[in-house]
Formats: C-alpha cells, structure tokens, sequence
C-alpha cells in the first residue's frame, strides 16, 4: 500500500516536472522568436496539473482499476498546457516549433481546427511524449498540449463554463446560439490573421495595387 503511495507520488511529480520543462522550452522558443522576428506568436501560456480526484475520476468513467501505472498508461491529460496565440497562423507555427525539439516525440494530433467540432469548438490538441530525467531514471511522460487563438479561448472558456459535460440535453435553440458565435469567432479570425499577411506583406516592402 504504501508503495503504490510512493508510485502516486512519483507519478505527479514526474508530469509536474514535465510541465516545467515544456513551459521552459516554450518560453525559450518565443523570446527567441521574438528576438529574430521582433515579433512573439505566444500571447501566453496556461499550465495545469489534472488533480487526484480528476484521474480516478477518468479511470472510472474509461473502466480501468485504479492504480497509478493505469494513470500513467490511460490518462493522458495529467499534465495539460494551454497556449494562447494572437493569430491562427501562429498555432502551426507553435506546433512546427514544438515537433522540431530533438527531445519531444509528437505522438497524436488532433486539428479542431480544420475540422471544429459539431458545437462549434476549434483548437489544436496536441499530445507530446517528453522525457523526464530523474535521479535514477528517465520517464517518458505525455503532455496534452492545447493551442488556440485568444477568440478561440474566449469561446471555449464561456461554452465550458456553461455546458462542457452538461448531463442533460442542450437545447436547439442554444446549440445553434453557440454555433453561430463560433462562426462569427472563425470570421475575426480570418480577418485578423488576413490583416497580419497583408501587413508582413508590407513591412517586406510589397506594395498594394
Ligand atoms: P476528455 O475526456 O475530456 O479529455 O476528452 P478526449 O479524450 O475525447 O479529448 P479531446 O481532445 O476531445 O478533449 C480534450 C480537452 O479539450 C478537454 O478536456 C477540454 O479541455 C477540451 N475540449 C474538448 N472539447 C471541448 C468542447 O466542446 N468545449 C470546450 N470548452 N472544451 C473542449
Ligand atoms: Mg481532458
């Protein structure tokens, strides 16, 4: 029993410390970004650890026993970091910056972006592996990294709040509410992101006609 103690432990610390080196890894990544291109594509960063309660409550719903190395193994969202971008252009380039590090495997993504889902939602979900150097070994640990504009977060952030994992039946009327105002999230998307082209455009010296 008090083994399996240590393991929980162990375990949340492991993804803790995963957490410290991709928030440090990132951070690196856009001062450096900003320093060439004087220019940041992160406009910040959000990082938690899931709590206790929140993985058993995950390996319950999914039917496994719960132990520690069932965590490990089926709950995947431990260690989760959110990254707010300015445009939606500036996601990929997150994602091209992040699969580009020697140390961090890419292992899933998922593009609700290019493919929202049904209620509107859109975000990049990307799931990364990172090794975690202890004193006496290295732990492969798993990352849930979701990247998003900051009107794609201002939507999710109020959706979640009013129905993510609502048990009952959303009505209609409400679903098609929450459609409509990520299509119109997607249109000042499009729009800013046309403005940064036509800017960069621009600043390299093009001219419109
Ligand atoms: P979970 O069991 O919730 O982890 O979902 P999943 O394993 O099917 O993964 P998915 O990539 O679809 O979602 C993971 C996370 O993305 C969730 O925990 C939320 O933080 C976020 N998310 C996914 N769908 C929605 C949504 O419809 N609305 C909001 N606000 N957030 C969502
Ligand atoms: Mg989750």
């Amino acid at each position: 029993m008090d083994q399996e103690i240590d393991k929980w432990k162990k375990l949340m610390l492991t993804h803790k410390f995963a957490l410290d080196e991709v928030n440090t890894k990132l951070n690196i990544l856009n001062e450096e970004f900003q320093h060439i291109h004087r220019y940041n594509p992160i406009e910040h960063i959000k990082s938690r650890l899931k709590h206790q309660d929140g993985i058993i409550e995950k390996l319950k719903r999914k039917g496994y026993p719960l132990t520690s190395e069932n965590a490990r193994r089926y709950v995947r969202d431990i260690a989760g970091i959110r990254i707010i971008c300015s445009f939606t252009s500036d996601i990929y380039h997150v994602l091209h910056m992040l699969s580009n590090q020697r140390d961090i495997r890419v292992v899933q993504v998922k593009d609700y972006i290019q493919q929202p889902k049904p209620n509107g939602y859109q975000s990049l979900h990307v799931m990364i592996e990172i090794p975690v150097f202890l004193t006496v070994s290295t732990e492969k640990t798993m990352v849930e990294v979701q990247i998003r504009t900051t009107a794609m977060d201002f939507w999710a952030s109020l959706e979640h709040k009013l129905f993510y994992k609502f048990d009952g039946v959303i009505p209609t009327l409400f679903q098609k509410e929450l459609k409509s105002a990520a299509d119109t999230m997607t249109v000042l998307d499009q729009k800013m992101n046309a403005i940064k082209c036509e800017m960069d455009f621009m600043k390299r010296g093009g001219t419109f006609i």
